[in-house]
């Protein structure tokens, strides 16, 4: 069963999810020597990425020691204003000592979408193993349910196939063409946090969490780490529907 925290703001819950991070940060680096990390698109993990650039936690984040990858990218030029890659840049990466070595980003040029999932998925199995698990996942999810970029009645979503990672093609969600995590890849990480602020997710919120989900619908309802930890951080907006009350 997945731990659900509610904060009373997105602030309060952007302030926990970057505590969270360091703690993991911290504890994988103590254990293993490095701390893998997928990154969200959206605009909820822009808070999230602030706290992480600037004292204390930047201070506190062993950050020569952190690979980043990513959950889920627009199929558009890294310099593109849509591109996950230029934001998680912009807000986190570029103000912090991580190392270049250590980004990576979802190809997007120079190859089909369907050649970028299979050259991804090759980087994830060298550096993380088959199936690749990545210390921690964030998440985020859309007020249709999706997740990564896994939406509603797409094939990943009705189908899950065994690749690391896969293209996307038609998603309601602009730009249409995308490159997501596969559920394998997601169900394998060790810990992932799924961020969820504001009302127009609350439906969904409830429909991923409360009976049986059907993922094929609820794309959010199919994360579910084998063997792993999984916490739903929602504001209280986003938890209003839940039955406890939020
Ligand atoms: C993307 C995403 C996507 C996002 C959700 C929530 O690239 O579009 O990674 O899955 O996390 O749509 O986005 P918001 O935080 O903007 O609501």
């Amino acid at each position: 069963m997945p731990e659900i925290e509610i904060y009373d703001s997105p602030a309060a819950l952007a302030d926990a999810a970057a505590r969270r991070l360091a703690a993991l940060a911290s504890e994988h680096v103590a254990a293993s020597g490095r701390f893998s990390l997928a990154l969200s698109g959206g605009s909820t993990p822009r808070a999230l990425h602030e706290r992480l650039a600037r004292p204390p936690l930047r201070d506190a984040i062993p950050w020569a020691k952190v690979l980043v990858f990513w959950g889920d990218e627009r199929f558009v030029p890294p310099d593109h204003p849509d591109s996950n890659e230029r934001m998680a840049r912009e807000t986190l990466l570029d103000h912090v000592p991580i190392l270049p070595e250590n980004l990576h980003p979802m190809p997007t040029v120079g190859q089909t979408p369907a050649e970028a999932a299979e050259a991804y998925g090759r980087t994830l199995r060298a550096l993380l193993g088959d199936p690749p698990r990545l210390d921690l996942l964030l998440l985020g999810m859309g007020p249709d349910g999706h997740t990564a970029s896994i939406f509603p009645g797409q094939p990943e979503a009705v189908a899950p196939g065994e690749s690391p990672a896969i293209p996307v093609f038609d998603a309601p969600k602009p730009p249409p063409t995308r490159l997501s995590l596969s559920y394998r890849t997601i169900n394998a990480a060790r810990n992932v946090l799924l961020l969820v602020a504001g009302a127009d997710k609350a439906a969904a919120v409830k429909a991923a969490l409360e009976g049986s989900p059907d993922p094929a619908r609820v794309p959010a309802g199919g994360v579910r780490p084998a063997a792993g930890t999984l916490v739903w951080m929602l504001d209280r907006a986003a938890a209003a529907e839940l039955r406890a009350g939020g």
